[in-house]
């Protein structure tokens, strides 16, 4: 977070659960993966405000451990969905100066989902201006594990005493052992949860609960969360 005299208050990080396009969907008589291609919309609108708020670390949670368990259409199309937004937008963001990241397991996508991931983190490398984190087949609980495996492993090789864990120890060992703490986390649709979304990361977090469904969240929504957080007083357990 940065603060500038007679300026308001930007989140460095802000972390999103995109949620409410089911629902979107199936107030305007469509099919629920007409919610997700709208969605895509919100996703591009809320890059732009962004960048022009200043914001550095954009994380968009994308699509769950637990979204696997969706019906196999809708995944199929979920996944279909973001090769093409990544086909059809890299080099874009690549000229505006985002950098994607995606944070979550990778053992269990399709090799064609494996090779768009890829290619997007690697031709976007340059960009300065925004870090895009993509939380894909991500979870909180399942980060953590992994995390904890493989202090263990290096407890068990003699590369680490027990001692020697610190915090750092365990931030160092989640996917965003490189990003930075959210300072703000936004889920659309009014459900107050954090679904096993950035858990450890979230500790100090400031949450927004908007009652918007993610396809109505545009710029304008952005800056409304902007003014929101920057109303917030951040104490960390101090007075
Ligand atoms: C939650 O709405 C949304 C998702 C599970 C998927 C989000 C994906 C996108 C917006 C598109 C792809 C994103 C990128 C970054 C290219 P829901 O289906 O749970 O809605 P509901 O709760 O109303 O059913």
């Amino acid at each position: 977070m940065r603060v500038y005299m007679n300026q308001k208050r930007i989140p460095a990080h802000v972390a999103i659960i995109m949620d409410g396009n089911g629902r979107w969907a199936e107030a305007h008589g469509k099919e629920r993966y007409e919610g997700h291609i709208e969605g895509v919309h919100s996703v591009k609108k809320c890059i732009k405000a962004a960048l022009r708020n200043g914001v550095k670390y954009l994380t968009l949670y994308a699509f769950s451990t637990e979204n696997w368990g969706r019906p196999a259409e809708e995944v199929n199309a979920l996944m279909e969905l973001f090769c093409k937004s990544v086909m059809d937008n890299t080099a874009e963001l690549a000229g505006q100066g985002v950098r994607v990241r995606m944070i979550g397991r990778r053992d269990r996508f399709s090799e064609r989902v494996c090779h768009h991931l890829n290619a997007i983190e690697e031709q976007t490398a340059a960009g300065e201006k925004l870090t895009l984190v993509l939380a894909f087949d991500y979870s909180s609980r399942d980060e953590i594990k992994s995390a904890v495996r493989s202090i263990a492993a290096a407890v068990a090789e003699g590369r680490l005493s027990v001692e020697q864990i610190s915090e750092q120890t365990i931030s160092d060992a989640l996917y965003t052992a490189e990003i930075p703490d959210p300072d703000f986390i936004v889920r659309t649709s009014g459900e107050c949860r954090l679904s096993n979304f950035l858990l450890w990361q979230a500790s100090y977090a400031e949450m927004y609960f908007p009652s918007v469904m993610w396809p109505e969240f545009d710029e304008n929504e952005f800056d409304k969360a902007m003014n929101v957080y920057a109303e917030r007083n951040r104490r960390y357990g101090k007075l």
